[in-house]
């Protein structure tokens, strides 16, 4: 079994203050890295003054533990912000190895409900603060030649949730970044993988029992975002699911389809015709990429 060490591996994590974030940082500094804990502080729905003391008290307990670890305390949601975490961890450790992008608030209401300010800030935390961190780390990845990036989605982005459609679609547009980065990355050794969690947080504190609360430590999402994270991994451009101590994964996957065509004229009754083959899953596969779905219906 190959050793899970980070000795000399710099890791920036986004919203590590509290839940899930706190206990990568915690289990990568465990294990020797040096780690930015980024918090802005504030409610879980991003509402608030914010402030330091998230982000201190995570380096903090890292600090106790010998491990070595620096706060930042901005938001990730503008281009600046972004700019700054990524730079305290090239100011303060001199690389960037890993970044971990999991800070995030939710909005919960219907579509019927929601505001359209209730639907952009949770676009503006979860996307374009994915965004901003992931474009002021990618030159210093290249530059190392080296890196493990982790985007953060949900059960809700990939299967849908009832009263989430902002934090949805949110979810589901960070697994669009990743299969477009893992593409631009693999070059520069750097693998980009999303985590979708399942863990008791103050996030999830609103929506489930105590009983189901006690049985998702984020630990257990900490474990498999830990493994990805390692040099001994070469997953690039998955989607991995953790909670409870179940880990598994995810993935899209198209048939092959019909040709209508080649089976008369392409109209709406001949798709109708030809529904049941064309929804048939039995044999869907997943593609590398848009071009290798693109070869595929050539083919067909
Ligand atoms: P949490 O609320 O405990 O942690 C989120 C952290 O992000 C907080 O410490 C918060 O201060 C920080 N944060 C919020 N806005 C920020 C900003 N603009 N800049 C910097 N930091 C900011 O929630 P939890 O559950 O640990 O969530 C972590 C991630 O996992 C989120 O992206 C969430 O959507 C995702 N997730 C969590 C699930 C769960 O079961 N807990 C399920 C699916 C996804």
């Amino acid at each position: 079994m190959s050793d899970f060490r980070f000795d000399n591996r710099v890791a920036v994590i986004t919203g590590a203050g509290g839940g899930l974030g706190r206990a990568h940082a915690l289990m990568l500094a465990a294990r020797g890295a040096k780690v930015v804990v980024n918090d802005l502080g504030g409610n879980p729905d991003g509402s608030g003054e914010g402030g330091s003391s998230m982000a201190d008290a995570v380096v903090a307990e890292i600090k106790a533990a010998g491990g070595e670890a620096a706060a930042n305390y901005d938001s990730v949601d503008s281009w600046e912000g972004g700019e700054s975490i990524i730079k305290t961890a090239i100011d303060t450790y001199g690389k960037l190895d890993i970044v971990i992008n999991n800070a995030g608030i939710l909005r919960d209401r219907t579509m019927m409900n929601m505001s359209s300010e209730e639907y952009n800030r949770v676009m503006d935390i979860h996307v374009d603060g994915s965004w901003y961190v992931a474009r002021a780390a990618v030159p210093h990845l290249r530059e190392n030649n080296y890196g493990r990036v982790i985007f953060t989605s949900s059960g809700a982005g990939l299967w849908g949730n009832f009263g989430q459609t902002n934090y949805s679609t949110a979810k589901m547009a960070v697994v669009g970044m990743m299969l477009a980065m893992k593409l631009e990355m693999a070059k520069y050794n750097c693998h980009v993988n999303v985590i979708s969690p399942l863990a008791a947080s103050r996030l999830l504190g609103t929506v489930m029992t105590d009983e189901q609360m006690e049985t998702l430590n984020p630990d257990y999402v900490a474990a498999m975002v830990v493994y990805l994270c390692s040099e001994h991994c070469t997953e690039n451009g998955g989607i991995f699911l953790a909670g409870g101590g179940n880990f598994a994964k995810a993935q899209m996957v198209a048939n092959d389809g019909v040709t209508v065509e080649k089976r008369g004229d392409i109209s709406v009754e001949n798709i109708a015709m030809n529904i049941d083959e064309i929804t048939d899953m039995t044999d869907a596969r997943p593609y590398p990429d848009a071009g290798g779905r693109r070869v595929k219906m050539a083919e067909s």
